[in-house]
């Protein structure tokens, strides 16, 4: 049997829905995806789902994301007419569905989301079907400060991977690169110091096929269909 390749939805399912939209979430599940992936940033004691730092490129706003009360951003078409979600709506959407992992993308969101993973595992999720992210490490490494039984999984662009210090300072389950940066010897040493390897964005079947050849763990991906199921 071939190993399984985690398929995650990357912003739920991007390649078909507007991206960080309740809908897209829906999509990616109704896609059979294994996990979906989803950026967050804290606004008035609320958490978002929302990528980049500006609203330009995937609202009717303008401007920066944190100049912005909740209740302005609230107003705002994220696309198909869908507002920006919050976490706590996704989550609702998601519960005993599908995985989350939720990458810390907004300043200082690491000690709001901890407290937030707290009280949905009072409410039905456990700590395995969630996994934390980011290229901001020291946000990792404040979100395990407050509570350890979060997985930690940190993401790399076009740089080497510091495994040392995900293995014995972050004590991270998962190296995430760039697929770009993918290499065979990569994923054997990652998977020689314990760490699972997630790959992203992994759009193109060439991509996808080699990913298997590699061996990674799992794929994040706009377009689950093209991972498919695992048989
Ligand atoms: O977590 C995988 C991927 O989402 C990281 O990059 O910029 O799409 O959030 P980005
Ligand atoms: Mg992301």
């Amino acid at each position: 049997m071939r190993k399984q390749l985690l398929n995650i939805g990357h912003r739920g399912a991007m390649g078909h829905v507007p991206e960080n939209t309740l809908a897209s979430f829906q999509r990616a599940i109704d896609m059979g995806v294994d996990w979906i992936e989803l950026d967050v940033y804290a606004v008035d004691g609320e958490l978002i789902c929302i990528h980049d730092d500006t609203l330009d490129r995937t609202t009717n706003g303008t401007g920066n994301v944190m100049d912005h009360s909740l209740a302005q951003l609230r107003e705002l078409d994220a696309g198909d007419g869908q507002q920006i979600p919050l976490l706590s709506e996704v989550f609702d959407l998601c519960k005993g569905k599908v995985k989350i992992n939720v990458e810390l993308k907004g300043p200082n969101t690491a000690a709001p989301v901890v407290a937030f993973l707290e009280q949905q595992c009072q409410q039905g999720w456990s700590p395995d079907q969630l996994l934390l992210s980011s290229f901001e490490h020291d946000q990792l490494l404040a979100a395990k400060a407050m509570n350890p039984i979060f997985a930690r999984a940190g993401l790399y662009y076009a740089e080497d991977p510091n495994f040392d210090f995900l293995v014995n300072t972050l004590e991270a389950v998962a190296v995430n690169p760039w697929v770009d940066d993918v290499t065979p010897e990569l994923v054997d040493a990652a998977h020689a110091v314990g760490l699972q390897v997630l790959v992203y964005t992994v759009n193109d079947p060439v991509d996808i096929s080699w990913m298997r050849t590699c061996k990674v763990d799992g794929v994040f991906t706009n377009y689950p269909e093209r991972v498919g199921g695992n048989s």
